[in-house]
């Protein structure tokens, strides 16, 4: 069994996820969900379409209800779209995040990092998610956008202490579930009021070009427009957590630190990809069966569910050498699951890469060594993966 509600289990998870993937193809976590384990059942579940992406139903299982706020914005999430709808939205946004014009943000992604790691506090030890990882996806997202900063506070401000994540998780009361949606309620507002702005004073930026569609095409609902900014505005909060788990893996790793050190053009990308793999910013892949079939060894009926936990097809060692071990020197091309695959692969993948990428870059370059100031904890895992603090000692 994975004692997935257990904070300690989240410490290190992988003994025990390695030692059930080893002996068994799938696993039950201790909440009654089957979790697969082995790399080619979890890219197969998740890539082709026997299983699809869980609906609404989850957050409904949370107590959530057909008029709440966070109901309404969740309806209209990509990630619970399928069939025509889902691939409306994509062909309409998949241009405007290509790798080609993300490719274009990098002096940017460069100069915001070096500027944020020169304001750090004089002094060895720092905390970097505040000063740094926090911040850099943010601003680069900001840009990629056209937020303004006069325009920021309102797009997550409200959603700082209303743990979203946390509701869709075991044991949701109704305070949460009214905090969340208050919370949403105010995002859903400050966006369609941005939209509005940008209706009356047009400008170059995603926020007019996704209006554009909506307008002219009529495309894109109210709620799908609203729904699709912030998701693209919070997944930046993914990209801070990945980047600090690489700066983590690089301050327990002084070798692979010099390595990229020394070459950061060649090693940044091997940087970035054994950070995704090793650390998947989403750890949780809910799916649900499409039709009843056999499957791993089990009977499923239309709508069951299952989940893949992320970090146990990322470290088969049937797909690499050694998984458990830190080394930015592999194969970059060699896939991970980390930005999932198939017809939901992430749309943000280009910026959140080249944002890492330059991100470890800049940090290696800065400073000539970094280790741990203490030993971090991990946050338990509702379908995000990350850090619950990070400080480093670091010699510039
Ligand atoms: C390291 C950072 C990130 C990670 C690890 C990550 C991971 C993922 C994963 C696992 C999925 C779900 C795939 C599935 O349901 O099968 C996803 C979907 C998505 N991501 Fe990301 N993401 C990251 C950053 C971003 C960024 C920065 C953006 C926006 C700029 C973004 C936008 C999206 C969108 C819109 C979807 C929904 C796609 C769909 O359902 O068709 N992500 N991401």
């Amino acid at each position: 069994m994975i004692p997935w509600g257990d904070p300690d289990f989240w410490q290190d998870p992988h003994p025990v996820l390695s030692a059930l993937r080893e002996r068994q193809r799938t696993a039950f976590t201790d909440t009654g969900v089957l979790a697969v384990l082995r790399w080619d059942d979890a890219e197969w579940a998740i890539k082709g379409h026997d299983f699809i992406n869980e609906g609404i139903e989850r957050l409904e299982s949370r107590g959530f209800r057909p008029g709440d706020a966070l109901h309404t914005w969740r309806s209209h999430a990509l990630g619970i779209m399928e069939g025509p709808d889902h691939t409306r939205i994509r062909r309409l946004v998949g241009g405007a995040m290509s790798k080609r014009h993300m490719e274009r943000l990098r002096p940017l992604i460069r100069e915001t990092a070096a500027r944020l790691l020169d304001g750090l506090p004089a002094g060895e030890e720092i905390d970097i998610q505040r000063g740094f990882t926090a911040a850099l996806p943010r601003m680069v997202m900001m840009e990629f956008l056209g937020i303004g900063a006069d325009e920021l506070m309102g797009s997550m401000g409200p959603l700082a202490d209303a743990r979203i994540a946390d509701c869709f998780g075991q044991n949701v009361t109704q305070d949460m579930r009214d905090t969340a949606n208050a919370a949403i309620a105010k995002v859903m507002a400050h966006v369609a009021a941005l939209y509005e702005a940008r209706r009356r004073a047009p400008r170059d930026d995603l926020l007019t070009s996704l209006l554009d569609a909506h307008d002219a095409q009529g495309s894109l609902s109210e709620p799908e427009l609203v729904t699709l900014f912030s998701t693209i505005f919070g997944s930046g909060g993914t990209t801070s957590n990945t980047l600090a788990a690489g700066l983590y893996e690089l301050a327990r790793n002084p070798e692979q630190f010099g390595l990229l050190r020394a070459d950061t053009a060649r090693w940044k990308r091997g940087a970035c990809e054994e950070t995704l793999r090793m650390h998947p910013g989403i750890a949780e892949m809910p799916q649900k069966a499409a039709h009843d079939m056999e499957a791993f060894g089990h009977s499923f009926r239309a709508g069951d569910t299952i989940m893949i936990p992320l970090h146990a097809p990322n470290r088969d060692p049937r797909r690499w050498e050694d998984p458990q071990a830190f080394r930015i020197t592999r194969d970059p091309d060699v896939w991970h699951l980390s930005f999932g695959i198939g017809a939901h692969f992430c749309l943000g993948q280009a910026i959140a890469r080249c944002t890492l990428e330059e991100g470890l870059a800049v940090f290696a370059e800065r400073f000539a060594q970094v280790s741990l100031a203490e030993q971090p904890l991990w946050a338990p895992c509702v379908m995000e993966n990350r850090l619950q603090s990070l400080r480093l000692r670091v010699v510039a």
